[in-house]
């Protein structure tokens, strides 16, 4: 409940269907004139041949808007539009302060949501397009979960396939020691081309990587505990990143290629079995319908290359029917990438052409675009290459610690620390989350470390300075948090509405699994905030008013930290 545009929409569903006879949208919307309008009589009076006026006026008689609208207009052909009853405003607003969640009631249909993200690559480093999927999966992930959701995590790492020959006899070459504290230090990269460059020019070294894959492919104990060894060095090495990160990942959700292996040789069999294995070119493919290539012609999606092996879209295959029939999945989200969206719409395809992914059961690509450098490219180091994440995260906080000395000089020495952490990595996820995903977006530090405009230092500071309102007020915040709120002034009324707004705008962020509407929220309610509080004195103002003003402020921090807090970023009381 709590939205009044949800309560409006509600209250005027049963009035709508009664005119129509049938069901018909009520369509409410936010408005710049009144605080809502109701557009349906235009549509529904096209539907009935009749007089959009006259259907507003029906609308307005049937008195269903009488409890919570102070005023009802028909504006127009056929708008209403409407302005909210102060009191009633005032009644939502009290329903939520003295709850925990904020207005947001659980998913009336939980479902058991597989999150499939980050997935880097072993004995590879993380880069900027990691950050991408990272937070933006760790924040689908704590929304789902808090709208009631099962919530499956899967990091599917890259951990198998005929890379790891080579990379096995390098690590046997140098020794585990030595490669276990390159990939400490993050230098993962470095591992990977001394392997690849000795591939190139050794006959020996190749033979052997190949010989390596076999004995890997047959499970050879020895091989595999080398495998294992190589898998951890870099899980470590993720788990740091993850830790500076502050997301929700760990071991328990690594759930890599090698896992599927197993299950691929059934993938296949299945598919057989269905009469869907094609061959071409010496590979057995599946046809998914409606998939060309540049000359028109169909596009197979190879199963089985011609070598024998499976391949990437089988092993994805693998994972489709692992997450349906074991996990009991409803729903598979896939962070990843713009660049594989043909991969996956194909396996998508091809799931459903097996009956993998029957009605009920939902297979979302996620896709996100580029992190870019100043010069519109590919974000690329000083010297050229990809950008490390670690290194990204590090400059992050080095670069907050020295806009909170200047902005804070009295914290002390570990509150400075913590704090320069907290604005830091909140910036570099925000900046990342606020884009609507699709696009690709431009690495700016001084935008993200801004302390105005739409950025996460921006909201951390509006939390705290109400944190310090209550402070120097002496005022416990549990305690007005069952105060009657007065909604006198313009400025008191307009941030009253926002925050009733927070469950629809977090429906919205999650239906479309687009962090940057609850960043847009969020924005909208700091400036809000902000313009409340040079119009409205709190502190000095008399008593009711000044209760009620501090409920007003008490609320709007309790949303500003819940809100960071689903995007996986810390509001700290004082900055
Ligand atoms: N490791 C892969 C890569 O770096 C991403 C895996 C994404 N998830 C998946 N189920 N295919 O491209």
């Amino acid at each position: 409940m709590a939205d009044p545009l949800s309560l409006v929409n509600d209250l005027l569903t049963p009035v709508f269907a009664d005119i129509a006879g049938g069901p018909a949208d009520p369509v409410v919307r936010p408005s710049d004139r009144a605080d809502a309008q109701v557009n349906g009589a235009l549509p529904l009076a096209k539907q009935l041949g009749t007089n959009p006026r006259e259907i507003a006026q029906r609308v307005v008689d049937s008195g269903a808007l009488a409890k919570v609208c102070s005023d009802v207009e028909i504006a127009g052909p056929g708008f209403i539009n409407l302005t909210f009853d102060d009191s009633f405003l005032a009644a939502e607003l009290a329903a939520i302060a003295t709850g925990e969640r904020l207005g947001i009631s659980p998913d009336p249909h939980p479902r058991t949501v597989v999150v499939d993200y980050s997935a880097p690559n072993v004995a590879k480093e993380m880069h900027a397009g990691h950050l991408r999927t990272t937070v933006i999966g760790d924040a689908l992930v704590r929304m789902l979960d808090f709208r009631g959701h099962t919530v499956i995590r899967e990091n599917h790492i890259g951990d198998w396939g005929r890379p790891f020959g080579m990379l096995i006899e390098h690590l046997l070459d140098i020794g585990e020691d030595v490669a276990a504290e390159g990939m400490q230090q993050g230098d993962l990269d470095g591992f990977y081309k001394a392997a690849n460059a000795k591939f190139a020019d050794d006959e020996e070294f190749q033979a052997r990587s190949r010989d390596r894959v076999v004995k890997l492919q047959a499970e050879d104990p020895e091989t595999i505990a080398l495998w294992q060894r190589l898998v951890e060095m870099s899980t470590a090495y993720f788990n740091q990143v993850y830790d500076k990160l502050g997301v929700l990942l760990v071991d328990d959700d690594l759930m890599g290629e090698s896992k599927y292996q197993s299950l691929m040789p059934v993938v296949y069999e299945r598919l057989e079995a269905a009469g869907l294995i094609e061959e071409s070119d010496g590979a057995k493919v599946v046809f998914p319908p409606g998939f060309t290539n540049r000359d028109n012609e169909p596009l197979p999606l190879i199963v089985k290359s011609s070598a024998g092996a499976f391949m990437y879209a089988t092993s994805d295959l693998a994972c489709v029917l692992d997450r349906v029939e074991r996990l009991g999945a409803d729903q598979l989200l896939y962070v990843v990438g713009a660049p594989q969206a043909q991969h996956f719409q194909m396996v998508f395809a091809v799931a459903k052409m097996a009956g993998w992914l029957a009605d009920g059961v939902e297979a979302v690509h996620v896709p996100f675009g580029s992190v870019l450098g100043d010069d519109r490219k590919m974000l690329r180091s000083r010297t050229g290459g990809a950008v490390k994440l670690v290194e990204l995260l590090d400059e992050a906080v080095e670069r907050a610690a020295d806009a909170v000395a200047e902005k804070n000089p009295d914290l002390d020495v570990d509150a400075r620390a913590e704090v320069a952490r907290t604005i830091g990595i909140g910036a570099v996820k925000y900046a990342d989350l606020s884009t609507d995903r699709i696009k690709d977006y431009v690495f700016d530090w001084d935008r993200m470390l801004a302390f105005d405009g739409n950025t996460a230092p921006y909201l951390q500071y509006a939390h705290a300075r109400i944190c310090s309102i209550f402070r120097r007020a002496e005022v416990d915040r549990n305690s007005v948090r069952s105060t009657a709120i007065a909604l006198d002034e313009p400025q008191e009324r307009v941030l009253a509405k926002r925050l009733l707004a927070y469950p629809s705008a977090l429906d919205e962020t999650v239906n479309t699994f687009s962090p940057h509407k609850l960043c847009t929220y969020l924005f909208d309610l700091a400036q809000e905030f902000t313009s409340f509080y040079e119009h409205c004195p709190v502190m000095k103002a008399d008593e009711p008013v000044r209760t009620s003003r501090l409920a007003l402020c008490d609320l709007t921090a309790r949303t500003l930290e819940h809100g960071l807090g689903l995007l996986g970023i810390t509001a700290p009381e004082a900055m």
